[in-house]
């Protein structure tokens, strides 16, 4: 009988984490994920709560494991936290522990638009994480994703609610360009990223085909609809987001829109020999709602 894979989740209770722990379990991976808050199980898996991942507690526990998929992130920074401890040094240390726990291979989520050019701190934090899982000696795979779409994901929950009150505000013209990709897609690219050797010491773009505005794809969303999408001044969105830590649109969340990063669709599409689902059907179904 042929051993079952054993795969590691540090953010269990994240978006991507959630739906991917979801379908390694379906497709029969033992699991052994790790949150700081309790969560409930899925078939074939076993939960870690802690809160800073310490070594003492982890290690033996994960010990031997095929692969970790760290999805630890943040996309926002405060005083109490911010992108150096938890995207760089918090990386650092998962490596250090997947090292010692001898787990070969590691995959990470990273960001459409890091490189070595960037001037954002988001980007910059990525960066730092790529640069310490390639110089890791382990065998990693890195994807640098656009907006990952769900039903359950930030954006979506909070056009949804938009909606309800008909009024959807989107930040300056809207003409700045996404390339979502639909989490089942995501799911099934991951899962491929452990078992198949053609994604090892590789670093991919997580992107869609379809590359369309911002305001197209809120239109899209609310399916003809009569919702009033109102267009806010940039200069007033960037200014509630330096001010304002609860406002909609984080520093960074508008840098992303505004930079309009496209990414390499085609490679993604050959090494993973899937057919996407398009995001502009799947708005187009109501699915998302
Ligand atoms: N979703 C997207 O469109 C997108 C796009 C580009 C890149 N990414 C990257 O993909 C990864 C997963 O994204 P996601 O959308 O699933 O994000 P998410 O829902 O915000 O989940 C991230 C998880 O990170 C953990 N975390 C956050 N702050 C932490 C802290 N201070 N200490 C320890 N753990 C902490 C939490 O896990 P627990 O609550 O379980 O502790 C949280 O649920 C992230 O690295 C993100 O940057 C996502």
């Amino acid at each position: 009988m042929v051993k079952p894979i054993q795969v590691v989740v540090t953010g269990a209770s994240g978006f991507v984490a959630k739906n991917l722990r979801k379908y390694l379990s379906e497709n029969d991976v033992n699991l052994i994920s790790i949150s700081r808050n309790n969560f409930r199980t899925y078939k074939n898996e076993q939960k870690i709560i802690s809160k800073d991942y310490k070594e003492k507690f982890i290690l033996n526990k994960i010990k031997n494991s095929n692969a970790l998929i760290h999805l630890v992130g943040i996309g926002k920074q405060s005083v109490e936290i911010d992108y150096e401890m938890i995207n760089v040094e918090l990386t650092k240390h998962i490596v250090n522990l997947a090292k010692k726990a001898k787990i070969k291979k590691i995959v990470y989520n990273s960001g459409l638009g890091v490189s070595s050019k960037t001037s954002v701190g988001y980007f910059i934090s990525k960066y730092k994480a790529e640069k310490i899982i390639v110089n890791s000696g382990l065998n990693y795979t890195i994807f640098r994703p656009s907006y990952i779409v769900g039903k359950d994901d930030l954006f979506t929950k909070f056009l949804k609610k938009q909606i309800k009150i008909k009024t959807i505000e989107i930040p300056g013209s809207g003409q700045y360009s996404i390339q979502p990709i639909f989490i089942n897609d995501v799911v099934k690219i991951l899962f491929q990223s452990i078992t198949e050797k053609k994604f090892g010491n590789k670093i991919i773009d997580l992107v869609g085909s379809e590359y369309l505005t911002f305001e197209k794809y809120v239109k899209l969303f609310c399916r003809g609809n009569k919702i009033k999408i109102k267009k806010v001044n940039l200069e007033n969105t960037y200014y509630n987001a330096i001010n304002n830590k609860k406002s909609n649109f984080g520093i960074d969340d508008l840098n992303i829109l505004v930079g309009d990063f496209k990414g390499n669709y085609n490679q993604l599409e050959k090494i993973s020999q899937i057919k996407f689902e398009s995001v502009v059907e799947l708005l187009k179904s109501g699915r998302l709602l």
